[in-house]
């Protein structure tokens, strides 16, 4: 077992300083860079069911599970077969194959609402698609978006509440121009009376409401159910289009992610990570009117070079079907709960399903992103390289969840738990 003066990395250390030199950051996505909890990033050899290894050999228990993709834990020997099978056919073919009209059978026969579905490569891609659907669709150039969800590195979705009035946003990165800001409206979390002073002032303009129905990117925002519906209601009564980013829950809260588990019918649905098993898929889809307004039926363009690739569907394919014959969700949902319920007065943990968050400095549900604590900043990163020491990995960021694998083990919560504990002492302010 590992120390808690943290593992061995040179390997790792020497990766990253060639990888800086030649990457932004050293890293092809933001948060793998450890800038939010110090550092250096470990370089990852290879990965089986819970267990990730590195450069330098150390081995981690993996709760970030790749952001989601892998329920099953990493190489699942159902997701492996089924890919090696399909690679021996071919890995692209840019035409018409049975594959993913196979994944497209599963899901629209499974989740009603998805009348008809059209797959891409991420999950930005499919946010990006749905927009540009609904405004062609409604005619109308605004979208409301929520603080504290995130929708992929769209334009109009990187940007947030400015610090005046929450409907006046401002860019969250730069090269987002002032046009593409003012297409945005951004509401807070949980605030029915914000919500319907939005819509008051601006209901007749909005295309469509985009949200998180499980806000799982600034911890885990979970959300009322009457505020969900609420929500449904205003955006119905205003001729919006009510738009639900499952790319995190959907199959993995529920086959059917939140709209099954609140039984809101969105009009269209994205769809990410669990979809493809851990190879680049994202979906998009809902309405039937709606979606005949895609290319080549449609005006509303969008094509992909690797769109519904082959191997990418078989993953999704294999993972689905195994999610249907034996649904992991209750079982999941028991280690969740135990890691919250043996955690309690010491770290408050807030969980859904497979997933759940840590968070310092408050015993009260946190459901927008002003109730998260400051200390969240100060004291997760210490936690982090606590648990990194003792062979655990969670996300390096306080700001994003856990994600649990069924080749997660009773023993592997157990230890999970009791390294939180000392950690979370060690790591108190
Ligand atoms: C809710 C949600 N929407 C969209 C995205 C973007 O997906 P991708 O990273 O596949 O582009 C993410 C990614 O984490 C997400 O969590």
């Amino acid at each position: 077992m590992m120390n808690t003066e943290g593992p061995q990395i040179s390997k790792s250390k020497l990766l990253f300083e060639e990888s800086k030199r030649i990457v932004p950051g050293g890293v092809h996505s933001p948060v793998r860079g450890f800038r939010g909890v110090g550092g250096t990033p470990i370089f990852i050899e290879s990965a089986e069911g819970t267990k990730l290894v590195d450069v330098d050999g150390n081995t981690y228990t993996d709760y970030c599970m790749s952001w989601g993709p892998l329920i099953f834990g990493h190489q699942d020997a159902d997701v492996a077969n089924a890919v090696r099978e399909a690679m021996a056919r071919g890995w692209s073919y840019g035409t018409a194959e049975p594959y993913s009209l196979e994944l497209a059978t599963l899901i629209t026969s499974w989740i009603p609402w998805v009348e008809k579905i059209r797959f891409v490569n991420s999950g930005t891609e499919a946010v990006m698609a749905a927009l540009r659907l609904a405004r062609a669709a409604t005619e109308r150039d605004k979208i409301l978006k929520f603080d504290g969800c995130y929708h992929g590195h769209v334009d109009s979705m990187l940007v947030r509440a400015g610090s005046g009035l929450a409907e006046m946003a401002s860019p969250d990165s730069a090269g987002i121009t002032t046009g593409v800001v003012s297409d945005t409206i951004v509401a807070p979390l949980n605030d029915l009376e914000a919500l319907e002073r939005i819509f008051q002032l601006h209901g007749s303009e909005i295309a469509a409401v985009i949200i998180e129905p499980l806000p799982a990117n600034n911890g885990l925002l979970i959300q009322q159910e009457s505020f969900l519906k609420k929500l449904a209601e205003l955006a119905k009564k205003s001729g919006a289009l009510l738009i639900f980013d499952e790319v995190i829950s959907g199959f993995r809260t529920a086959f059917g992610g939140m709209a099954e588990i609140t039984r809101i019918k969105p009009d269209l649905v994205t769809y990410g990570k669990v979809i493809g098993g851990g190879f680049p898929v994202g979906a998009y889809g809902g309405r039937s009117d709606l979606m005949d307004l895609i290319a080549p039926t449609g005006p509303v363009y969008q094509a992909g070079t690797l769109s519904a690739n082959p191997i990418a569907m078989t993953a999704g394919l294999a993972t689905l079907k195994k999610i249907l014959k034996d649904p992991p969700y209750k079982r999941l949902a028991k280690y969740t709960k135990k890691i919250q319920d043996e955690l309690k007065g010491l770290v408050h943990v807030q969980a859904s399903g497979s997933m759940f968050w840590s968070i310092f400095g408050t015993d009260e549900p946190v459901r927008s992103l002003t109730d998260i604590p400051a200390q969240q900043k100060q004291v997760y990163p210490k936690v982090f390289h606590e648990l990194l020491g003792r062979g655990i990995y969670l996300a390096p960021s306080g700001y994003e969840v856990s994600f649990l694998s069924t080749a997660h083990t009773e023993s592997d919560v157990s230890y999970l738990i009791e390294a939180m504990h000392d950690a979370a002492k060690r790591g108190r302010p």
